[in-house]
């Protein structure tokens, strides 16, 4: 069986003890911390920004996983990577046109971190099937973004063996929004082979029992 790559949304963590909340979820057998930034444009929510990204590059050894729900994601790269992310995932929708997806993941490479884009639920995924060669990611949203602890939405991972058939071989198909064990398991089975879950880890009683049943 594929490995499955679990990366813990921390906006479900508690913020005031964010390297122990990394931690806990490392120690639990989680691989990558997945960062939702939002600018309160993109999506109508505010979260954390590249300081947040700098400070815990510095208490954790682990993947950052960087979901940028910004506008205009490419004024943003270079200080997020300069900060420490090792994977920034923009948005489809963010861009005016395909020459404009094609800068960002251009920009994005050019630090040597790996390059996600990522759809929403109205986006068809039709729409990002000319860049599949180009990105390391594609994240596949199953909510609306904006908030955690949302319903997933079954119709969006339909999307994933769309994808997979027009992806190369090492593509990393992710997920995001309202998984579970149940809903990870559609989308594994489906062909994803990351799963991001906020709400399901970190409001649960046992951070390894809840990633151990997004594993297996
Ligand atoms: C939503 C974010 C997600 C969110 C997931 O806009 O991109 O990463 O934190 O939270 P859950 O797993 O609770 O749906
Ligand atoms: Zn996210």
């Amino acid at each position: 069986m594929n490995k499955i790559i679990i990366s813990p949304s921390i906006l479900s963590a508690d913020f005031a003890n964010l390297a122990s909340e990394i931690e806990a979820v490392k120690d639990a057998g989680a691989d990558w911390i997945h960062i939702d930034v939002m600018d309160g444009h993109f999506v109508p929510n505010i979260t954390v920004g590249v300081p947040v990204v700098k400070s815990l590059k510095k208490v954790t050894d682990m993947v950052l996983d960087t979901h940028l729900m910004i506008e205009n994601p490419e004024k943003y790269i270079e200080p997020f990577a300069k900060a420490g992310s090792d994977i920034l995932t923009f948005h489809y929708e963010a861009c005016k046109d395909n020459e404009h997806v094609g800068n960002v993941i251009s920009v994005i490479k050019s630090f040597n971190i790996k390059a996600g884009i990522s759809i929403k639920p109205k986006t068809e995924p039709e729409k990002i099937f000319s860049f599949l060669n180009d990105v390391d990611l594609v994240l596949v949203m199953t909510v609306e973004p904006g908030f955690g602890g949302q319903e997933f939405m079954h119709d969006c991972a339909l999307k994933i063996p769309k994808i997979k058939a027009n992806a190369k071989e090492d593509l990393i198909i992710q997920v995001d929004g309202g998984i579970n064990n149940l809903t990870g398991k559609i989308c594994t089975s489906l062909g994803a082979n990351s799963l991001v879950a906020g709400s399901y880890i970190y409001n649960s009683s046992n951070y390894r029992r809840a990633i151990e049943s997004l594993k297996n």
